[in-house]
């Protein structure tokens, strides 16, 4: 990996490693290789003519396909609800890709504004990246786009460590207005006998919308209320926003002000944008002094119990900035009377339409960072990654012994180091199921391990059968959360006709009996900078698997195959080796069988659903309890595809501690005619149950004692 310095670049931190990153001279040092040309202008290109079979991948969280080839995208954290198939962006700014085919090389553009990425949209044959400045840093990763990714990985650092209770089902919805609200939810979990771990506060938990505060109205005696919770064993996780209200009196407020820790505008006053509590203030979490003081404040809720957080709204969303209110209305007043035309209509419309996050107001205020003013618009995309390293430095400084559950809206390249983050307002449309299953491979390759998508969808209604298999996909994304907009139709595991609760409950006890294999999977690709979820031609050579756009490879051996349609009962698979079927029929009930490798058919009802096993492959599965912490490895069963041999190793922890000591258990199987089991370590199993075919297509169960 080599990079090189185009102007001045501002400082990101995104990459922490430069062990393996040798610095060069000149754009033909960098650049050799690739057949990438740049040209360094006030908005610098860099241009690619595609081989036919070129691939693009990367790009983290953003639109269309696996394959990013034949579309246009943008880098510019955006709030936008309305994740249509024709956005260019999204919340995050992740501006990885990689080039694969007849050449293969990965770009990363350390550049913390405006990016368009033309992947051959405007000219089928041609890879344009334009760059809206001249002071960047440009690397380039040589190698297979394996290789890319893990150097990538590397150089950026590990993803930042959940709690091992957050791999558990999270339940949220915009809002659970008070604390009966959430006490009837939690009751209901117990009641329906479902696996959940967190519960969580949408805005409402704050007087007035004012982060680090609590409605004592709604929320009379937080503390116990929080305990109480605790210890039924669900954890309450709140949201804390970007912008703050002005109010007289409020501390978080009179102390920004104070300090100046708020961005400023041109005249060196506080900016004044508008979010959920009317007027705010932005904190400059890009200058180090405030985003410490920024960080500090998240205590207010842990010395009440609380372990966890969720920060929105980072990119940052502003519905209005007090000015461009102003002129609009202005606007609107001079038109009053008038007997409009048409385009004067429309024009009095757009002062309206255009106010919510508009550039203008990004380019009028500022941050100060080590003695410079910087615009806001150069840095925009590293906003809400600060926000969240600001909590997550925090964490850190104040808590060291213990893991917070940390993920974020808006994020850039880095920021998976202090938390993860959820892919912000999707839709109940099947599209952003598929979506949500295109989008994992990308989001992985960008350090984000600890991800997922609101289940179900957050806008709109979601029926009992979309959020069925919305909840099939999502066993497999380590943030395993429900959340949904206000007004829209509930859509907790229970709220849908009773068939669709229990098969919900079966889907969620299925995700606790994979917790250990997760666990483990999630922290092996941290570790040893690999993918959990990865597309189909990371480990098949064959040209179709780089179409294949609906199933997944995922931890060790396994391919994922969702089905992701209304009314399905079946989809098609195409397997590029002979594989085991794994059809999962519930949490304790499932189907096995040998399939040869080609395109299939396979029946799968609305309440199955479908895995593969590859040669080799061995998966395990605990006992399931209520809750995570509750889950123990004494007794595991095992599932598997074997030839000769094959062998799994588990991974365990205390699940709390940031330090915490890990231990290994590795299980070996050898086939010669008979299935012998053996292992190495001790994480306290006793005993295995094994299910395992053979390449011979027999099948054999026994138990193993350790
Ligand atoms: C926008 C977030 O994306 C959503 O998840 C949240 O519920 C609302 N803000 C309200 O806080």
């Amino acid at each position: 990996m080599k990079y090189l310095n185009i102007g001045t670049p501002f400082e990101t931190d995104s990459i922490v490693d430069f062990e393996n990153i040798r610095p060069v001279e000149s754009l033909s040092d960098l650049l050799d290789g690739t057949g990438l040309s740049c040209d360094v202008k006030d908005v610098t290109t860099l241009t690619y003519k595609f081989d036919s079979n070129d691939k693009v991948y990367g790009l983290g969280e953003n639109l269309r396909g696996i394959n990013k080839r034949g579309g246009i995208y943008e880098s510019f954290c955006t709030d936008d609800p309305n994740h249509t198939p024709d956005k260019r962006a999204l919340y995050g700014a992740h501006n990885f890709f990689i080039v694969d085919g007849k050449k293969s090389f990965g770009v990363y553009i350390d550049f913390p504004t405006y990016i368009e990425f033309d992947f051959g949209f405007s000219h089928k044959d041609e890879l344009k990246v334009s760059i809206e400045g001249k002071d960047l840093r440009l690397y380039i990763i040589e190698g297979d786009k394996k290789t890319i990714v893990s150097k990538f990985l590397k150089a950026i650092g590990p993803s930042f460590l959940p709690p091992k209770w957050a791999f558990g089902f999270q339940q949220s919805r915009w809002s659970y207005p008070d604390n009966k609200a959430i006490r009837e939810i939690a009751d209901k979990f117990i009641e329906s006998d479902i696996p959940c771990d967190t519960i969580y506060m949408d805005i409402d938990y704050m007087k007035d919308f004012k982060n680090f505060t609590i409605d004592e109205e709604r929320f009379p005696n937080f503390e116990s209320f929080v305990k109480d919770l605790k210890d039924d064993g669900f954890r309450l996780i709140p949201i804390i926003d970007a912008g703050c209200k002005i109010e007289d009196g409020y501390k978080t407020h009179e102390e920004g002000v104070k300090n100046r820790y708020y961005c400023e505008d041109s005249e060196g006053k506080p900016f004044v944008g508008a979010v959920w509590p009317g007027l705010v203030h932005f904190p400059d979490f890009i200058n180090p002094e405030a985003r410490k003081w920024f960080g500090d404040q998240y205590d207010f809720l842990i010395d009440k119990g609380i372990e966890g957080f969720w920060n929105d709204m980072n990119e940052p969303a502003i519905f209005y900035s007090a000015k461009k209110l102003e002129e609009a209305i202005e606007y609107a007043s001079n038109q009053k009377g008038k007997n409009l035309g048409i385009y004067d209509f429309f024009k009095l419309k757009d002062q309206f339409m255009w106010l919510s996050n508009n550039k203008e107001d990004y380019q009028s205020f500022y941050h100060r960072v080590d003695g410079n003013t910087y615009n806001h618009y150069d840095l925009h995309n590293l906003f809400g990654y600060n926000m969240t390293r600001a909590a997550g430095e925090a964490f850190e400084r104040n808590h060291p012994e213990k893991r917070i559950l940390l993920f974020s809206r808006a994020s850039y390249i880095g920021m998976h180091r202090y938390g993860g983050i959820w892919t912000g307002d999707n839709h109940a449309w099947w599209e952003h199921l598929t979506q949500n299953i295109k989008m994992m491979p990308s989001l992985n390759m960008c350090g984000f391990l600890y991800s997922g998508a609101d289940i179900g969808g957050f806008g709109g209604n979601a029926s009992g059968e979309l959020a069925t298999r919305w909840s099939q996909f999502a066993v497999y994304t380590p943030l395993f959360r429900n959340h949904a907009c206000m007004g829209s139709r509930h859509q907790e595991p229970f709220s849908f006709e009773d068939d669709t609760t229990q098969v919900t409950r079966d889907i969620i006890r299925y995700r606790y009996a994979f917790i250990t294999y997760l666990y483990s999977e999630f922290m092996k690709a941290r570790t040893n900078n690999t993918l959990l979820f990865r597309p189909l031609s990371f480990d098949f050579e064959d040209e179709h698997c780089h179409q294949v756009e609906d199933q997944l490879m995922y931890g060790s051996g396994i391919m994922l195959a969702p089905v992701h349609q209304a009314n399905a009962k079946g989809r098609y698979v195409y397997l590029p080796e002979k594989m085991l079927e794994y059809k999962i029929k519930s949490n304790d009930n499932y189907a096995l069988e040998l399939r040869e490798s080609g395109h299939q058919y396979v029946q799968v009802q609305t309440k199955e659903w479908l895995n593969y096993l590859r040669q080799g492959t061995l998966l395990i599965l605990n006992e399931v309890k209520n809750k995570v912490e509750d889950i123990s490895v004494e007794t595991l069963d095992l599932i598997g595809f074997v030839d000769k041999d094959a062998s799994y190793q588990v991974y365990s922890d205390d699940g709390i501690s940031r330090d915490a000591e890990a231990s290994y258990f590795d299980i070996h199987v050898k086939y010669d005619g008979q299935i012998h089991l053996s292992h190495t370590g001790d994480i306290g199993c006793k005993e295995i149950s094994y299910d395992i075919v053979t390449t011979d297509n027999k099948r054999h169960k026994g138990v193993y004692h350790v």
